[in-house]
C-alpha cells in the first residue's frame, strides 16, 4: 500500500504520543520508510529509543548541532514523500498555521512540499476552543488533511472528542493521500459479515463470516477516493472515511443495500446473507423444558439477484460466491444467473480461505474476460485486486 514511500513521522508531546509507535509499526508493515521526529514535549511521554526501534531510522529531535546533517529540516523535508503528524497538539497546530519554526519539526514542516497529515489529540475543551476550531480550517483551507480525534476516553478520566484516531485509520489517511486516486468521484456500496436469523428473542441462525474480506474492499475504495458505505452486520472498526449501516437480519440488509444502491455507482455484495431463516420466529425464549423446537425455514430474498435485476445504465453489480466444489462453473452460473458484471469465488473449505480468515484466495470471474485467479493473500490485497478490476470495468463503461 505504501511500499517505497519516504513518510516523515512528527511525534509532538502529548499523552497520545506512545500511540506512534503503532503507527510507525504500520505504515513499516504497508512497506513505507519512516522518518521519525520528536518534539521536547513527545520525549516527556515516550523515550526515543522505543520509537527509534520500531521506525526506519534513529529517531531526529535536534535543529541545531544535528549529528546527521548541519540544515536537517531541509534535508529530511525536501527528501519526504509525506509527512504525518500523530499526535498532533494545539501548540504544534498553531505554530504551523502561524508558521512559527521553533523546533526541527516545525522547521520540517515548512521546509517540506510533500502533502501533510495532521492528527490532532487534546482534551475536549481544548479541541473545541475556537482559537484551535480557526487554526485547524486554516490549516484544511491550505490543503492540510486532518485525520479527526474521535469521542473516548482522554487523560485524567474525562469522556469527550479529542483522542488520537486509531493508528490503522492515520495509515489509511496516509495510503488515501499517497495512493492511486482512481476510484476518486465514485460511490461505492459494500455489503459485509454474515447475518443473524431470529429463533427466537435469544437464539439466532447465523454463520462464519467475519466481515473482514467486505471491510477490507471497503478500506481498499476509500483510500482511493471512493465514497464509501459499508452494511455491516459486524462490529468491526470502520475504516478510515467509511461511513457504516448496521444490520443484522437479511430483511434489514436488503432494505439498506437496496436503499443505497439508489445512489451509489458500484455494489459489492460481500456478505454471507442466510438462504433461509425460521418463518415465526419466538416472541420470547424457547424454554429448555418444552423440548426440541420444531423450526420451520422460509427462502430469504435473494438481494444480489434482485439488485442484478434492477441495475441502471453504468451501475456495476458485484458478488461474491462462497464454494466447496466446482468453484468456476458454479460461480459463472451465479455470474449470469444474477446479472452480475463480477463475481468473486472463494473455495472456503480450503485452508486459510474466507470465512475468519485474514487471508483468502479467489478467483475473479467476469462474463467478458478470462477467470483471474489470486492465489492465497492478505484480504486487503485481495481487495486490491478486486478494486483494480472494478476500476477496469468502470473505465470500459
Ligand atoms: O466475512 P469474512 O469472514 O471475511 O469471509 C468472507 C466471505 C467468505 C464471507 C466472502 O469472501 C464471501 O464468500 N461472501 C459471500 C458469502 C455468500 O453468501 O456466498 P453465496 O455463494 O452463498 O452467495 C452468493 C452471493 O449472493 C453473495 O454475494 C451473497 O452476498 C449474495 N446473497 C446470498 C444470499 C441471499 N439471500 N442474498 C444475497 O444477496
Amino acid at each position: 500500500m505504501l511500499e517505497g514511500k519516504r513518510i516523515v513521522l512528527g511525534v509532538t508531546g502529548g499523552i497520545a504520543a506512545y500511540k506512534a509507535v503503532e503507527v510507525s509499526r504500520r505504515l513499516i508493515d504497508a512497506g513505507a520508510h519512516v522518518v521519525p521526529i520528536m518534539t521536547a514535549g513527545a520525549q516527556k511521554f515516550l523515550g526515543t529509543a522505543t520509537l527509534s526501534a520500531l521506525a526506519s531510522e534513529p529517531v531526529q529531535t535536534e535543529l541545531w548541532n544535528n549529528a546527521t546533517t548541519p540544515i536537517p529540516h531541509t534535508k529530511i523535508g525536501q527528501n519526504a514523500d509525506l509527512i504525518v503528524v500523530a499526535p498532533a497538539t494545539a501548540r504544534l497546530i498553531a505554530a504551523y498555521r502561524m508558521g512559527l519554526s521553533t523546533d526541527l519539526l516545525t522547521n520540517t514542516l515548512l521546509a517540506t512540499r510533500a502533502p501533510v497529515v495532521v492528527c490532532p489529540a487534546m482534551h475536549a475543551e481544548m479541541w473545541e476552543h475556537p482559537s484551535v476550531v480557526e487554526n485547524i480550517a486554516v490549516l484544511r483551507e491550505r490543503g492540510v488533511h486532518i485525520v479527526e480525534p474521535t469521542e473516548g476516553r482522554l487523560a485524567g478520566g474525562d469522556i469527550g472528542k479529542g483522542r488520537l484516531a486509531d493508528p490503522a485509520s492515520i495509515v489509511e489517511a496516509a495510503a488515501r493521500v499517497l495512493g492511486p486516486n482512481d476510484m476518486e468521484g465514485t460511490s461505492i456500496v459494500v455489503s459485509a459479515g454474515g447475518t443473524r436469523e431470529p429463533i427466537d428473542a435469544v437464539r439466532v441462525i447465523a454463520n462464519r463470516s467475519s466481515g473482514k474480506q467486505g471491510y477490507a474492499i471497503a478500506a481498499e475504495a476509500a483510500s482511493r477516493g471512493a465514497s464509501v458505505t459499508l452494511v455491516s452486520t459486524a462490529s468491526l472498526p470502520a475504516p478510515y472515511g467509511v461511513k457504516v449501516l448496521q444490520v443484522e437480519t437479511a430483511a434489514e440488509m436488503k432494505v439498506q443495500m437496496e436503499r443505497t444502491a439508489a445512489d451509489h455507482d458500484i455494489i459489492v455484495m460481500a456478505a454471507a446473507v442466510a438462504d433461509f431463516r425460521p418463518v415465526k420466529p419466538a416472541g420470547g425464549k424457547l424454554k429448555k423444558h418444552a423440548g426440541p423446537p420444531e423450526i420451520t425455514l422460509e427462502p430469504t430474498p435473494d438481494i444480489l439477484a434482485e439488485l442484478g435485476s434492477a441495475k441502471r445504465e453504468g451501475q456495476i453489480i458485484v458478488g461474491f460466491a462462497a464454494e466447496t466444489d466446482d468453484l468456476l462453473s458454479n460461480a459463472s452460473k451465479k455470474l449470469s444467473a444474477k446479472k452480475l458484471d463480477l463475481i468473486i469465488a472463494n473455495d472456503v473449505s480450503a485452508s486459510r480461505v474466507g470465512f475468519g480468515h485474514d487471508t483468502n484466495a479467489v478467483t475473479l470471474v467476469r462474463p467478458d474476460a478470462e477467470p483471474v485467479e489470486i492465489d492465497l493473500a492478505s484480504k486487503r490485497d485481495v481487495a486490491r485486486a478486486v478494486i483494480d478490476v472494478i476500476v477496469t470495468i468502470r473505465n470500459r463503461h
